[in-house]
């Protein structure tokens, strides 16, 4: 049965092999804050994900925390992950936990912030020098070149906070008339934007524009103006105006303060998370990358925020839709998959069963086969087992009683009863040759006799030149039968044989292998074929 086992094999290779799963790659990301800028870029890269089947990414924020983005970074790689995009809180803090993953070979794509780190796999993220430096244009000529300017600045030690501050100082500096009178510092929270306004000493009302280096901080420095100016009429009559950087759609982003005149100007500074994770994918592919990816931004004043909303609206309408095809499309798959896994079910189960069918019937037609075999070359089937014949005989003859009760089943002769015949000397004698010889002699009566029905043991004992309990003992040591079960066997094998080979009905074989009863005849032969003498036939 063991060479058919393959075909239990195959069925369940093929459940395991169409349940295999494609290739995984873990992404940590590693975000120096948390905010709307951030959320926008983070669900950005889980909807990419969602387009790259077996992307499994792990979001930190560390609350502007260099310690906690330390901890964030390790901690990634710790759990295990195949790459690491990183927002480094400031320059150079967090460049220990980067340097520790690359040397760990995970490849790490710095992302928007800058690192003196000179260990990591990619750069992508916008110019933050072009956009101060466009911001100071802007302002130059929105001012005529002529004002006071006040600057609040990012997170002290972050690369967009001393980009952004270099562009635009450097454009100002051209202009003699153009006095940036403070920078203040900021974190970019709009909290710290209002802060630094608040403890600023100089006097506001001399401020013509403030830069905030976001436009969160932006907003929380028009607040502080107002606060401290007790009245919101220089802001609100534009003899202050306010700037910012960030430009995010959606009615609180920076683009939506511009065309409502909070804000004077802005500037978008892209996020691009789809972008991430296709660079992301292409160096865990292994696939040729840019070492450096610029994003381009665009600034934002009241001539194009109203057109940039519309867009944006649009596309949020689009991604909308989108959404729905995504929930629709999971809704989908999930069904898809709920029903693959049950058509394999049911052909993994329906495979089995065939299997199980077909060697079932490879082992009935087998054993229908030897039984045939058997009974066409046999009489009895039974091989006489010749040396443990002739010990056990040594035994029955050295007057050993154990076993004889149990072994004369079929009407045994009372072995006390015709003890001490006189030949058991002569029967401890007993070789191979001669215990073959007396079987076969036997054996040449039994079947010479046995269509008589009359036919009694003693008969054949007598044949034999034996008493009924000498030939019991005789045959039952050689054989492991007694004489009853091999005449019935020898009948019921000659019947198998009639039935196979000539017309007669299932009661004339009984009748003429010596069986005084059909119905007998055929309880034996089920006994010892396993099926009516009618199934021969089929
Ligand atoms: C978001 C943010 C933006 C700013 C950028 C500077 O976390 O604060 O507002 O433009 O980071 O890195």
């Amino acid at each position: 049965m063991c060479k058919y086992s393959y075909l239990l094999i195959i069925p369940l290779l093929c459940l395991l092999a169409c349940s295999r799963q494609p290739a995984s790659f873990r992404i940590g990301v590693s975000q120096c804050s948390e905010d709307i800028w951030r959320d926008k870029l983070n669900s950005e890269l889980r909807m990419a994900a969602y387009a790259h089947e077996g992307v499994d990414l792990l979001f930190a924020s560390a609350d502007d925390s260099d310690e906690r983005q330390v901890q964030q970074i390790d901690s990634f790689l710790d759990v295990g992950i195949d790459l690491l995009v990183v927002a480094p809180n400031q320059v150079g803090t967090i460049s220990p936990a980067i340097d520790r993953a690359y040397d760990r070979g995970v490849p790490v794509i710095v992302y928007e912030r800058k690192t003196d780190s000179r260990n990591f796999t990619a750069y992508m993220g916008a110019d933050n020098r072009l956009m101060g430096r466009q911001m100071g244009e802007f302002v130059c000529q929105r001012m005529k070149n002529r004002a006071r300017v006040l600057e609040v600045m990012g997170l002290n030690g972050s690369s967009p906070a001393i980009e952004r501050h270099e562009g635009f100082a450097e454009v100002l500096a051209q202009h003699p008339e153009m006095v940036l009178v403070d920078a203040l510092q900021g974190d970019w929270t709009e909290d710290s934007g209002y802060e630094a306004v608040m403890n600023y000493k100089g006097d506001l009302s001399q401020i013509d524009v403030v830069f905030g280096q976001n436009d969160r901080m932006a907003l929380g420095a028009r607040r502080a103006f107002i606060e401290k100016l007790g009245s919101d009429e220089r802001v609100k009559s534009g003899r202050t105006l306010f700037c910012g950087i960030d430009g995010l759609t959606g009615e609180q982003g920076g683009i939506a303060l511009v065309r409502d005149s909070i804000l004077e100007a802005s500037y978008i500074y892209p996020t691009h998370g789809d972008e991430v994770l296709d660079l992301a994918l292409a160096i865990l592919e292994g696939k040729p990358f840019p070492a450096e990816t610029p994003l381009q931004g665009a600034l934002v004043t009241r001539q194009n925020a109203n057109v940039l909303l519309l867009q944006a609206k649009e596309t949020d309408r689009q991604t909308q839709q989108v959404d729905r095809l995504h929930a629709l499309a999971d809704n989908y798959f999930a069904r898809l998959n709920q029903q693959r896994l049950l058509t394999l079910l049911a052909f993994g189960v329906v495979a089995l069963l065939l299997v199980a069918i077909f060697l079932f019937y490879l082992y009935y037609r087998g054993r229908v086969g030897l039984q045939r075999e058997r009974v066409l070359n046999n009489l009895w089937n039974i091989e006489p087992n010749l040396s443990s014949a002739v010990a056990s005989q040594a035994e029955v003859n050295t007057g050993s009683q154990e076993g004889d009760e149990g072994a004369l089943e079929e009407n045994p002769p009372s072995a006390q009863a015709e003890q001490g015949t006189g030949d058991e000397a002569a029967e401890a004698e007993l070789s191979d040759a001669s215990a073959s010889a007396f079987i076969s002699r036997f054996r040449g009566f039994v079947e010479s006799r046995m269509t008589n029905s009359e036919l009694s043991i003693e008969d054949l004992a007598s044949d034999m030149n034996l008493s009924r309990v000498q030939l019991y003992r005789k045959v039952k040591a050689i054989t492991g039968s007694s004489p009853v079960e091999l005449l019935r066997t020898a009948r019921l094998n000659r019947g198998y044989q009639l039935l196979l080979t000539t017309d007669k009905t299932v009661s004339e074989v009984a009748y003429a292998v010596g069986f005084s009863a059909p119905a007998y005849f055929t309880k034996c032969f089920k006994d010892e074929f396993g099926m009516v003498p009618g199934d021969v036939r089929k």
